[in-house]
This record gives structure tokens, sequence and C-alpha cells, in this order.
């Protein structure tokens, strides 16, 4: 080997070994949220004053709290901070609230329908909501998109096991449990669930 070319083999063996440990060890530790359908009742509204909060006046609640609360994480397992979750969903009857949902009944005045909120530091969020009531043939559930830096990254549904989970569920993924969450109920008519996403 001429010395000009073993001088250039030495550098590129220094510079592999001056990598740092954290990327040469960096390796996936948690499965992404498989996505899911979007479904034809996406918000039509005006979204300027969405709250994580979608029960607007708790003297006129009707139907069963949910605390829907979690973490949004990314497949190396840590915190996705300032991402932003956009929910939509039924009320307890099983009704949304758009033009093209024609189901009968009058919609609750009382309830948002629809409202975003922004993860933490520690990657974390939290909803107050009521529990979805199911519409036939599905089962409940609530719907989802996850935006991180702007960008639009994940579209999916939370399926409850206590509701019957994704039995009848059109969309078939390998990962499938992982679009299920348990309800908990901590006081009465109020239920809690923690739910993971990973983008
Ligand atoms: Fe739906």
């Amino acid at each position: 080997m001429k010395r000009r070319d073993f001088v250039k083999t030495g550098i590129a063996a220094g510079a592999m070994t001056a990598l740092p440990q954290s990327v040469l060890a960096r390796e996936a530790v948690a499965t992404r949220t498989p996505r899911d359908a979007e479904g034809p009742f996406y918000p039509l509204g005006n979204r300027d004053n969405d709250s994580a909060d979608l029960l607007l006046n708790m003297q006129t609640q009707r139907g069963d709290i949910l605390l829907l609360k979690g973490t949004v994480i990314d497949i190396y397992g840590q915190p996705v901070s300032g991402a932003t979750l956009d929910l939509w969903q039924t009320d307890p009857e099983g009704r949304y609230l758009h033009p093209d949902d024609t189901s009968p009944g009058a919609r609750h005045t009382d309830f948002a329908y629809w409202g975003k909120a922004v993860t933490g530091q520690d990657g974390t969020y939290a909803f107050r909501t009521y529990v979805p009531g199911a519409y036939a043939p599905r089962p409940a559930h609530i719907h989802y998109k996850v935006f991180r830096d702007g960008r639009h990254v994940l579209t999916s549904q939370i399926y409850f096991r206590e509701l019957g989970g994704t039995k009848g569920h059109s969309f078939s993924t390998r990962d499938q449990d992982l679009l299920e969450a348990s309800l908990t109920q901590v006081g009465e008519g109020t239920f809690e669930t923690d739910f993971q996403i990973v983008i």
C-alpha cells in the first residue's frame, strides 16, 4: 500500500471510531402505532378555538366522562414534545357533528365533538371528553391525527377493550392490538384511559 493510501484509510477508520456511541447504538424499541382510516366525518367547522376540553358545560353533562391521557413517543422510546393531537369523535349516542352524518336527533350543544392538544416536554397529552357511543356497524372509537413540527405524521383511531375493542373493525393490521386501550372507572360516570401513541 502506498503511503498516501495508508493515510487515507487511516483517516477513514479514525472517522468511523469517532462516531458517537449514541448514534451507533440507536435502535428502535417501540412499534409505530398503526394507521387507521380517517373516515368521512373529519371536522369541517372553525378550529380556531379548539381545546383539549370537549365538555363545554359540566352542569348539563349527559354521558360518561372520559379522561383520555397518554404519551406520544418515537420509535426510539423518546417522548415527543410539541406534537399536536387533533381528535374527533361521536357523542354518547354515537353521532358526529358533521353534515354527512344523518343520524337522527339534535346534537349536544354542550359538547365540542372535536378538539386539539399539544404534548408537553415529557410527551404527555390529556383530553376531557365523553366516552364515545358506537354507531352500527362499527365499534366505539375515537379518531385522531398527529402533527409533528407542523407535518402530518399519523391518522388513526382508538378502540376500547371494554366496549368490544376492534371487533367488527373493517381495517386489519398485524398490530391491531396497538389500537386498543382500556377504560378504567375512576368515579361515578367517569372513566380514564391511558393511551400511548408511537410515531
Ligand atoms: Fe368514526
